[in-house]
């Protein structure tokens, strides 16, 4: 019962078939559901076939069985090194046959192991309109220096956090008022907007490139 476009039968013969993913997440997962309401829409011409969550607790867990999306716990604490955790992801998700892998509040540093797994194939969101504040508690950090605007940028990920290529970014404005807890929730609504559209851009960019290699 995994979440997903496909129908028997519903499929067009230019449409190309739906980008499978697998999702990583740390905590709340409300990225993750808008991605799957986008799928459910048909905006988006995909299934997600597993989330992996590394925090017992992480309420992704919940929103993925409301949902029918299978979930696995893949705790980081339980494996010996980052590289060790990283090779069990990568496995999980090449026997789900996933395609893309969407990092959407993956709290952890990747390491090569997985990067190498799906080359080019991993995008994450980060709420701040990189390169302009990477790392952790971006929202506190753009109050602390009181930018006017900030924003969430989704993109490749590379082995240094918060960088590689850019595919989609929105702003929204620092209000005056602001906590972080207000900011925080302007943001995600445009996360959630934007993080689907973005994953359909990544996944066509990947596949004209790959039509335009030479032979
Ligand atoms: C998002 O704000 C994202 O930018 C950051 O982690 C948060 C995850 O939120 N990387 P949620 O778990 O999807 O609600």
């Amino acid at each position: 019962n995994r979440l997903g476009s496909e129908q028997p039968g519903d499929q067009s013969s230019c449409q190309p078939p739906p980008i499978k993913l697998g999702i990583m997440a740390s905590g709340s997962g409300s990225n993750f559901e808008a991605i799957a309401q986008a799928i459910e829409r048909k905006e988006l011409n995909a299934t997600i076939e597993v989330v992996i969550y590394n925090n017992p607790t992480a309420t992704v867990a919940q929103r993925a069985m409301r949902l029918g999306v299978p979930s696995k716990l893949m705790d980081h604490r339980t494996y010996e090194t980052r590289e060790a955790l990283d090779n069990a992801i990568a496995a999980q998700l090449k026997t789900d046959q996933v395609d893309w892998v969407i990092m959407a509040g993956w709290m952890r540093r990747v390491t090569q192991q997985l990067l190498s797994a799906f080359q080019g194939r991993i995008l994450n969101i980060h709420p701040s309109l990189l390169p302009s504040i990477p790392g952790i508690r971006a929202v506190e950090q753009a109050l602390a220096a009181q930018v006017k605007i900030t924003g969430c940028s989704v993109h490749l990920v590379e082995l240094i956090v918060d960088s590689g290529p850019i595919i989609m970014q929105a702003a929204v404005p620092v209000l005056p008022t602001d906590t972080p807890a207000t900011l925080q929730a302007r943001i995600q609504v445009q996360e959630h907007r934007i993080f689907p559209q973005a994953i359909a851009i990544a996944a066509h960019q990947a596949n004209t490139s790959f039509e335009q290699q030479p032979t």
